[in-house]
């Protein structure tokens, strides 16, 4: 296949010519075509030769957020406001959900989509069945639909949907369900040169979550939100089966605040928690990620002792689809790009056993600089924050487990079951969706007692 003259030309004058020698390759052409030849000499100078050391701005301060306990009257009037407007927008089906999958998974060493994890403590539920029953039931209980946005990578797309397929949609009305993918973004050598994973392709790989608001414009998602009359995105990531799929006080209180993007918070466990920290720069939120705030930043206490940047990231936001619509309404976003050292297989050096070049991706959270108005909520970690991230430890599939057992304790206990010791239960997320639901169910089986050692699935 030859390449447009202009195309070349662009390619050489970006300094890529050593790609030219491949050109013939069909699929190598159509990539090359698709990139932006332009503005990468510009991202390769500032990414990886000066290597964009994140500078920490001078006025960064802690976030504020609307507690979980309201303070005073005031906050315990809102928060009520905030459910009950929430539960409406919920009834009149002006919300979705929106789970990012397109994530490697590589930390948990698992080869499959994250979301075909079995990480039911009893039945081996998978994380995509838990968000799946979760979201039939919200339906049920709300008497309204909530379509289900799942965004994949390139790589996983095919296996995620097939996933979905041989399991009969997991439930779902198989137009409830809307896959899409994220875009790619090539890698970089350390000399500048775009790297070529084999003679037909670039090494590509997915270009980060923030690749999200681009693709539900180019999939369609967005129109078709639209087109449902739904305004509000409830956003999570995969690797979280504690997530409440929907939670009408955030939802709410989102809407009341008439924000664009919203973010739940939860206090941090330690300094150096893996979680982005919420601050306030120039006038508006940011998120810093765990690798980027300064350990001496990390470690400031107040007065009384608490952490200063007390405030870290679920990853769990509202997002407004007319923001979405804004910010991409050119047909391009730019949010900035994070760089990672990698260990890129390529043509010359199939297995490199030290980084040889640069990965970018963008993060979603980074739209929040962009935002006219934002709202942080703190949450209650229990409920609503598990991640899956590591085989055993911390936010590992163990973990993981332990609080989702914990949860529907909890609820049991609530629900006034009497739990004995050594309980291992999971409540079927199709019929429990929040404590109400508990009650009902201990009602409808007459469950008054869980004797030692129950290993059970319930409902
Ligand atoms: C992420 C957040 C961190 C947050 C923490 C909470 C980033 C950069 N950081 O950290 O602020 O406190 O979760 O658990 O996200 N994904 C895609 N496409 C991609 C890359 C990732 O869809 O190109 C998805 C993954 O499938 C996953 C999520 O994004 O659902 C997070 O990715 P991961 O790499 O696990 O981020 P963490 O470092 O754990």
């Amino acid at each position: 296949m030859n390449l447009a003259p202009e195309l070349r030309a662009a390619i050489e004058k970006a300094g890529q010519s050593h790609l030219l020698e491949y050109a013939s390759s069909p699929l190598l052409a159509k990539q090359l075509e698709a990139i932006d030849w332009e503005s990468l000499p510009g991202l390769i100078e500032r990414y990886v030769v000066n290597k964009n050391a994140m500078t920490i701005p001078e006025d960064l301060q802690p976030a504020p957020y609307f507690p979980l306990v309201p303070r005073n009257r005031s906050e315990e009037e809102k928060k009520a406001q905030a459910e009950a407007l929430g539960v409406e927008i919920l009834k009149s089906g002006k919300a979705a959900c929106l789970t990012v999958a397109g994530g490697q998974g590589t930390r948990l060493g698992f080869d499959a989509p994250k979301g075909t994890y079995p990480i039911g403590p009893v039945s081996g539920r998978t994380l995509f069945e838990y968000f799946a029953q979760s979201i039939a039931r919200a339906e049920e209980k709300f008497g309204a639909p909530i379509r289900w946005y799942v965004m994949t990578s390139a790589l996983n797309r095919e296996a995620t949907e097939n996933f979905f397929r041989e399991r009969d949609y997991l439930g779902l009305r198989k137009d409830q369900l809307f896959f899409f993918t994220q875009g790619t973004m090539p890698a970089i050598g350390y000399d500048g040169k775009l790297l070529l994973s084999s003679p037909d392709s670039l090494a590509l790989s997915p270009d980060g979550h923030g690749g999200t608001l681009l693709a539900l414009r180019k999939s369609g998602a967005l129109e078709q939100m639209k087109k449902d009359g739904v305004e509000y995105i409830s956003y999570f990531q995969v690797d979280n089966p504690l997530v409440p799929v929907v939670n009408p006080l955030f939802i709410g209180m989102h809407a009341l605040e008439e924000a664009d993007m919203s973010a739940i918070m939860l206090a941090k466990t330690n300094p150096f928690e893996k979680l982005g920290n919420f601050c306030v720069t120039g006038g508006h939120l940011e998120i810093i990620e765990y690798s980027d705030l300064p350990a001496e930043l990390a470690e400031s206490r107040n007065p009384d002792g608490s952490l200063r940047f007390i405030s870290g990231s679920p990853a769990i936001h509202v997002i407004s689809r007319a923001f979405v619509e804004k910010l991409t309404a050119a047909g391009k976003l730019e949010l900035p790009w994070h760089r990672a050292d990698k260990k890129i297989p390529t043509i010359a050096e199939p297995k490199p056993e030290a980084p040889n070049g640069v990965k970018l991706e963008s993060f979603i959270f980074d739209a929040l600089a962009l935002a006219g108005k934002t709202l942080v909520l703190e949450g209650d970690r229990a409920e609503m924050f598990a991640p899956t991230k590591n085989p055993t430890g911390v936010d590992s599939v163990e973990s993981c487990r332990e609080m989702l057992i914990a949860r529907d304790l909890r609820r049991l206990r609530a629900a006034g079951v009497t739990v004995e010791e050594n309980v291992k239960i999971e409540l079927s997320p199709r019929k429990v969706f929040d404590d109400e639901d508990a009650v009902q169910l201990a009602k409808e089986l007459k469950l008054e007692k869980l004797p030692r050692g129950t290993e059970a699935v319930i409902g």
